[in-house]
């Protein structure tokens, strides 16, 4: 469970840790990274337990204000290996049905709620990620995300977010995110895609 108050390890501790412990583990043949889901979610669970624990305060929106019209992102940490980024989301914004091309993907959600959409083979499938959850995307892992409707965090005037009750996530992509491809869901229950495009942002382009 994420605690504001529990004792967070800064990344670049963790990083030289890391380093330490993947020195000598092999690549396996058909990833390219040495990193695994379960190395994913431990970062970005201790990047969110870093940004509960104010080490990020100085990259957050001025004045503390987060986004309420736009999804908004962070880069925390980049190195070889992997990018982490702290994710600002908003109502009815979703990515797209997309994936992460050759980058396995992860997440840890701080406050509020996320949908993921996950296509299954045959069908999209909904869940709800609360804060404290996690949630990792191997290659080849195509979803659709977006803010959750409903209860989660105060909401403003014309269902905007309240500046000061964000919903936000820390997402790991390794290696770092170069490209995403999009879909759409055909009338045969399969998936078409539709185009790919170049990209470093965390969950696609923001918007
Ligand atoms: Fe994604």
């Amino acid at each position: 469970m994420l605690s504001a108050n529990s004792t967070a390890t800064p990344l670049s501790s963790a990083r030289a840790r890391r380093d330490q412990r993947l020195a000598d583990r092999p690549i396996a043949s058909a990833l390219p990274t040495r990193l695994r889901s379960a190395d994913l979610l431990r970062l970005t669970d201790q990047g969110a337990e870093d940004v509960l624990a104010g080490k990020y305060d100085h990259l957050l929106p001025e004045g503390g204000t987060w986004p309420t019209e736009n999804r908004w992102a962070v880069r925390l940490s980049s190195d070889d290996d992997v990018d982490v980024w702290l994710i600002s989301w908003v109502p009815d914004q979703s990515t797209e049905l997309h994936d992460h091309a050759g980058s396995l993907g992860a997440l840890t959600v701080l406050s509020g709620a996320l949908s993921e959409f996950r296509w299954t083979g045959s069908e999209l499938r909904q869940r709800t990620l609360e804060a404290g959850d996690q949630a990792s995307f191997p290659i080849g892992w195509v979803h659709d995300v977006m803010r959750a409707p409903g209860p989660y965090g105060a909401v403003g005037p014309d269902s905007k977010p309240a500046p000061s009750d964000p919903t936000l996530s820390v997402h790991a992509y390794s290696p770092p995110l170069t490209a995403m491809s999009y879909y759409e869901v055909t009338d045969h229950n399969t998936i078409r895609r539709t185009r790919s495009q170049l990209t470093d942002q965390p969950e696609g382009d923001l918007k």
